[in-house]
């Protein structure tokens, strides 16, 4: 009678220890089978360099809006995804996926049990507003670099940037586009790329140039206003260009396919 007790303890003990090992936690679940490729904390721009895989914070940042911030259908994307990851299927920035190559499949390593718990994990960690914020400023630091070295004379937001936001789209099963389209599509950007590479060559020296003679002192307003008139004609030649490669990408395009594209933008 004295000894059942402890011995009963003892038992229930063991049986609350078995039941912990038997059900680790979202977190534990992720160190253990995402954490050798996908990095768990917010990276730093250095970091990001040495991975081989995208940072958590990062996937999840992007298949949650891919998937309207709709957390079921999240969920869906991410269990299926973990056991039969293809390009096709990938929301991910398709640079990303040419960057670290397709997911292998983590098929019969993760049952589907331990994944719905992962993936509810995951969608309730990430992105955190720490790395939102950290992106968001470096995205805005792109943008003011990429403002500062513009060739173009218009640098308004409503002007999209068509064959950037292609490329980044450029493998996407919702996008669909065509061998032909993509033929053609390469060959507007490589000419759009070439002429505008060309001219913003010739306008670094020539602005340069303008800024030296402006405070040397021998050096009078006439004498400069030619070379600030062949800047402005460099920049509405470079301009013409960029218009063109917007006119003739929309012109490859199917509507839908611009209102995949762009779907902020109202013509
Ligand atoms: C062996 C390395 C490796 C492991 C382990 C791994 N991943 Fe990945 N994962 C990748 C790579 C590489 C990519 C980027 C390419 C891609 O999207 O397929 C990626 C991309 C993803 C994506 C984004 C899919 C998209 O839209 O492009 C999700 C979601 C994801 N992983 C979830 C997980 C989860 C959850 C785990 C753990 C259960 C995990 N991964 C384990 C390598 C790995």
């Amino acid at each position: 009678m004295i000894l059942t007790k402890p011995l009963l303890l003892i038992s229930t003990l063991f049986a609350l220890t078995s039941t912990i090992q038997a059900t680790p936690t979202g977190e534990e679940l992720v160190k253990a089978n995402c954490a050798s490729c996908h990095s768990l904390g917010v990276p730093t721009p250095e970091q990001i360099q040495s991975f081989k895989a995208p940072a958590m914070e990062a996937v999840l940042f992007h298949v949650k809006p891919a998937h309207n911030n709709d957390d079921a259908k999240t969920k869906e994307f991410i269990v299926d995804y973990v056991q039969n990851p293809k390009i096709k299927k990938s929301v991910c920035e398709s640079n990303k996926v040419a960057k670290f190559g397709v997911m292998p499949s983590l098929k019969g390593k993760v049952s589907p049990e331990d994944l719905s718990t992962i993936a509810d994990y995951l969608i309730k960690t990430y992105p955190t507003p720490k790395f939102v914020s950290l992106i968001t400023e470096m995205q805005t630091n792109g943008k003011m670099n990429s403002l500062k070295n513009s060739p173009f004379l218009m640098n308004q937001d409503k002007l999209p940037h068509l064959t950037k936001i292609l490329m980044e789209n450029w493998e996407k099963a919702s996008l669909n586009l065509t061998d032909e389209q993509k033929t053609k599509l390469l060959v507007v950007r490589k000419e759009t790329l070439t002429a505008v590479k060309k001219i913003k060559k010739a306008l670094k020296p020539l602005e340069t140039e303008v800024i030296e003679l402006t405070v040397d002192e021998d050096t009078t307003l006439k004498d400069i206003k030619p070379k600030v008139d062949e800047i402005a004609r460099l920049k509405a030649e470079a301009s013409m260009i960029q218009l063109k490669c917007l006119k003739d990408s929309v012109a490859i395009l199917t509507e839908e396919q611009l209102e995949l594209l762009l779907p902020f933008w109202d013509a």
